[in-house]
């Protein structure tokens, strides 16, 4: 199975139980001391009351905010994440993958005040989801994405967009598959958004308070001009 598109979706099906013990035993430590508290924050910042989680993996975004009285629809393309993510509880989950999501946007509902990309954007084409983001905001709401850190964070060089390898080495045991993922730069992350209509608003860098570095990027954009809509 060469295509890194399908084996990027199989690697989160391989590795649910051991992704679903990292995440809740607190074993990602750029997660615990920084990006986990950076997206709460950004959602916290919105006011945001009604929530898509997109790529909601084992549920623990949902989880978190449940607690704040946030209503929580998280998707996933892992059948077994959603399992995991229902039996915990915190939000209304779905198996879904982003091909069935921009084929039917507001399948899941619609108008909501933030929609999250919390590391899930991992495709090479993400113009359709983003486009199915868009669609599903409230005039008001906000799409957050936390990725990579394009320039520290991320990758070796060359610093130029294209597929990479994750192996989880770090996470310990129990990962059965690679996970391709497709880097892109500062630059294509922000005409990506422009091309799905999203307007840019701000940028946010989260840093290790340990070394100072920054251990991702936090994209705020809001419904800019359909670029591809009816003329009024
Ligand atoms: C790094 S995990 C992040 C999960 C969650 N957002 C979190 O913060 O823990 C990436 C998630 O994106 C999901 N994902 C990636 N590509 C997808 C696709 N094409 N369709 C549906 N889900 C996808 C994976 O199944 C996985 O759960």
């Amino acid at each position: 199975m060469d295509d890194p598109e399908r084996r990027l979706v199989a690697s989160w099906r391989a590795n649910a139980r051991a992704w679903t013990r990292s995440v809740r035993e607190g074993r990602i430590e750029s997660r615990r001391v920084a990006t986990d508290r950076a997206i709460l924050d950004a959602v916290r910042g919105l006011g945001a009351r009604r929530l898509l989680d997109v790529g909601c993996g084992e549920g623990w975004l949902a989880r978190e905010l449940a607690q704040e009285g946030v209503t929580v629809v998280g998707f996933d393309g892992s059948r077994e994440l959603v399992v995991r993510a229902d039996q915990a509880g915190g939000g209304r989950f779905h198996h879904l993958t982003y091909a069935g999501f921009a084929e039917n946007p507001s399948r899941l509902g619609d108008g909501f005040d933030a929609v999250v990309c919390n590391f899930s954007l991992l495709s090479e084409d993400i113009g359709p989801v983003l486009r199915a983001c868009r669609a599903v905001l409230a005039p008001h709401g906000a799409l957050l994405v936390q990725t990579v850190h394009p320039v520290l964070g991320g990758s070796e060089p060359p610093y130029q967009d294209g597929w990479r390898e994750e192996r989880f080495d770090a996470l310990g045991e129990g990962f059965r598959s690679a996970m391709p993922w497709f880097f892109r730069t500062l630059a294509t992350w922000i005409r990506e958004l422009r091309e799905a209509g999203l307007q840019l608003h701000e940028c946010r860098e989260p840093l290790s308070p340990t070394t100072g570095v920054p251990l991702s990027l936090l994209l705020v954009a809001s419904p800019g001009p359909d670029p591809g809509g009816e003329p009024c």
